[in-house]
């Protein structure tokens, strides 16, 4: 029995639905998986749209049913109700049992295919493989040419790109809605996503498995670069750390701050620490966000982020330095240089 108050209440929930969807445009909101920029992406959403109108004649036909029930086949006020004659319709039973099947194989052809089509066992030719390490609440990317990458992954775009994703503990989700599904990386498996980035630009990411305190905060951004760009990119990752401005003494009495602070235990600067605990900051500087993509890269934020990293990310295994004023504002200086 639906009753009134039921019907508007669906109705109320179909318009809320209708408003939050509408609301996924690209602009502001880049999180969403409406606006593929890769192939993988691309073969999802049409993979919507098709579920999305055999959904949608399925509906019409329900509705029209119902709809012919209520108002045509109704017995009216003062009608003897109708008496129950037919016994079974051959034709009827064959075309409810054949409808249901033919839309069934419509969703469920490709569904199959794009399952079976965006797990190719082997890497694409030419592909740009990629090992990808989920920490608690970070990530890890390291290249097969030496370049390592942390919360921010740069690849090339037009090029097929495998990411080998492994977990250092718990189980996390690798997602960038706008290049592709969720793939979740589990500890003591290799799990991979492939897929070709066809449009230059920033993607956000997230992990998208609960995975603790800061599951949350485990962001991180994907840029997708022309192949000169990521060239350029690639090329100054592997040179080391610039050497700190001859010009900045801040920055120089900063790297000493660096040198005698815990942070070596945890963090390797190449030629100078090598921690690995937590991420690589040999080219700190020419990042645009910190603590994985939590807060903007800025001088401020580094040292908020320094001064009491479990107010920013609870839960993080890094833990407030208690520097003076002075040595806090060189060390950041230092690690701002770091590009
Ligand atoms: Cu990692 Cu949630």
């Amino acid at each position: 029995m639906i009753s009134r108050g039921s019907n508007s209440y669906s109705l109320a929930m179909q318009v809320a639905i209708a408003l939050a969807i509408g609301g996924c445009s690209e602009k502001g909101r880049p999180m969403t998986t409406l606006a593929p920029k890769s192939d993988l992406a691309q073969w999802i959403q049409s993979l919507y749209i098709q579920v999305t109108i055999w959904d949608g004649i399925i509906l019409a036909i329900v509705i029209s049913a119902f709809v012919l029930a209520v108002f045509v086949f109704s017995s009216r006020v003062g009608e003897a109700a109708p008496t129950s004659a037919a016994s079974s319709d051959l034709g009827l039973e064959i075309a409810w049992t054949l409808g249901p099947t033919l839309v069934l194989l419509m969703i469920s052809v490709p569904t199959i295919r794009t399952i079976f089509r965006s797990q190719p066992a082997v890497a694409p030719a030419g592909a740009l493989e990629i090992k990808v390490v989920a920490h608690q609440w970070w990530w890890e990317f390291d290249y097969p040419d030496g370049a390592k990458a942390s919360n921010e992954m740069h690849i090339p775009v037009n090029r097929p790109i495998r990411l080998e994703l492994e977990s250092a503990d718990i189980i996390h989700s690798f997602w960038v809605p706008q290049l592709g599904g969720k793939r979740d990386v589990v500890p003591g498996q290799i799990n991979e996503l492939t897929f070709v980035a066809t449009v230059p630009g920033m993607y956000p990411g997230q992990c998208a498995e609960f995975c603790g305190l800061s599951h949350a905060n485990m962001r991180f951004r994907t840029f997708v670069d022309s192949p000169d760009d990521f060239a350029k990119w690639d090329h100054d990752q592997l040179a080391g750390p610039l050497a700190t401005p001859a010009n900045n003494q801040l920055a120089a009495d900063g790297a000493k701050v660096f040198a005698d602070s815990p942070c070596t235990t945890c963090h390797m600067v190449q030629g100078i620490s090598k921690g690995y605990i937590g991420p690589d900051l040999t080219h700190f500087g020419s990042r645009t966000t910190l603590a994985a993509g939590v807060l903007q890269n800025t001088p401020e934020n580094v040292a908020k982020w320094i001064e009491d990293p479990q107010e920013i990310k609870p839960g993080a295994n890094m833990p407030p330095l208690l520097l003076p004023g002075p040595k806090l504002n060189a060390l950041v200086a230092y690690l701002e240089s770091l590009k």
